[in-house]
């Protein structure tokens, strides 16, 4: 293999840049000529590939968002997207692909490595929603910003004794919202993965104020509902007043912290190596502290699973 492409493709997230550098970096160390495509799979559709150097990758490995740029295609789904998509590929002289995204953009993957064309797939979104693996890039750093924004909000639900739910991101994942809830320590955790009785959410606030405690912190995933169908919800069911706050696109932004610095730069170089090796049609994934690649078939969202145990933690030390 003498030529490879490298795509992000999806919802972009911290770290993306960081992976882009470490696959360039490590195909131009190992004596391989590698291109960025631009727009994702429209842009490897439409052969819109230029050739990296060690330069077009200085300079980003502390950026958010994607060099490459990024785009969701409905084309690509179907047979005559991915046709285009192999033929542009032959026409540049490249015979393997790397993938940065979430497990929609490996569906895409796993149809050209049926379709005979190398592919290897990098987890990145925020969501951490990806089968197969415990981590995907973007996730500590979207985390992190949750947290630090609940920290904020938390100062002024102390002062004017509030109630506030906070929708933060994960269409079909409760991570973002577990995490940040337990590191920010909310009252609450509303999570598609457990089914939460809202008496529950309700008795938990009521205990607080019992005690003196006049606000609180209800954190809802995207994926449950949305922070204002909650507050309805509150409101209709127990007259309880909140504030509603969604934190949207700015979760997707920023700089990655040290660990999805860390992560991108890890599993961009292995996906390299693991593609010049004559692996295929397979993800990086991040097991139990260890690199592993699995097939895409595994990375779906359907195989991914929270860490129950954390939800349970959080509930014991939110009381
Ligand atoms: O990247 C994943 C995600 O952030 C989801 O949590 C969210 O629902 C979705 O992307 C929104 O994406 P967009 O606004 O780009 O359609």
């Amino acid at each position: 293999m003498k030529k490879i492409a490298v795509l992000t493709s999806g919802g972009d997230a911290p770290g993306m840049n960081a992976a882009i550098r470490a696959v360039v970096r490590r195909s131009i160390f190992k004596k391989i000529e590698v291109y960025g495509v631009r727009h994702g799979y429209m842009g490897l559709m439409a052969g819109d590939f230029y050739q990296m150097d060690l330069g077009s990758v200085g300079d980003i490995i502390h950026r958010g968002g994607t060099i490459l740029r990024s785009s969701r295609s409905e084309l690509f789904k179907t047979a005559d997207g991915q046709n285009q998509a192999i033929e542009a590929l032959k026409i540049a002289g490249i015979s393997g692909l790397i993938v940065i995204g979430g497990d929609g953009s490996f569906k895409g993957a796993a149809k050209l490595t049926a379709q005979g064309f190398p592919a290897i797939g990098i987890p990145g979104t925020i969501d951490n929603d990806i089968g197969g693996t415990e981590y995907s890039i973007g996730f500590d750093t979207a985390v992190n910003t949750v947290m630090e924004a609940i920290d904020k909000i938390r100062d002024t639900a102390y002062s004017h004794e509030r109630a506030c739910i906070i929708e933060v991101m994960g269409r079909h994942a409760g991570d973002i919202a577990l995490w940040a809830g337990l590191c920010s320590g909310a009252e609450s955790i509303i999570i598609p993965e457990v089914h939460q009785n809202l008496e529950d959410v309700m008795i938990r606030i009521q205990d607080g104020r019992d005690r003196g405690k006049m606000h609180s912190i209800i954190v809802v995933a995207e994926g449950v509902c949305s922070g204002e169908d909650f507050r309805i919800t509150m409101k209709e069911k127990f007259n309880l007043d909140t504030n509603v706050i969604v934190l949207g696109h700015l979760q997707r932004g920023g700089s990655p912290t040290a660990y999805d610095r860390m992560m991108a730069s890890r599993m961009g170089a292995k996906a390299v190596d693991l593609l010049l090796e004559g692996e295929k049609g397979s993800m990086i994934g991040w097991r139990n502290c260890q690199l592993v690649h699995v097939p895409f078939e595994i990375a779906g969202k359907d195989n991914h699973t929270i860490n129950i145990s954390d939800y349970h933690l959080a509930r014991s030390l939110s009381i």
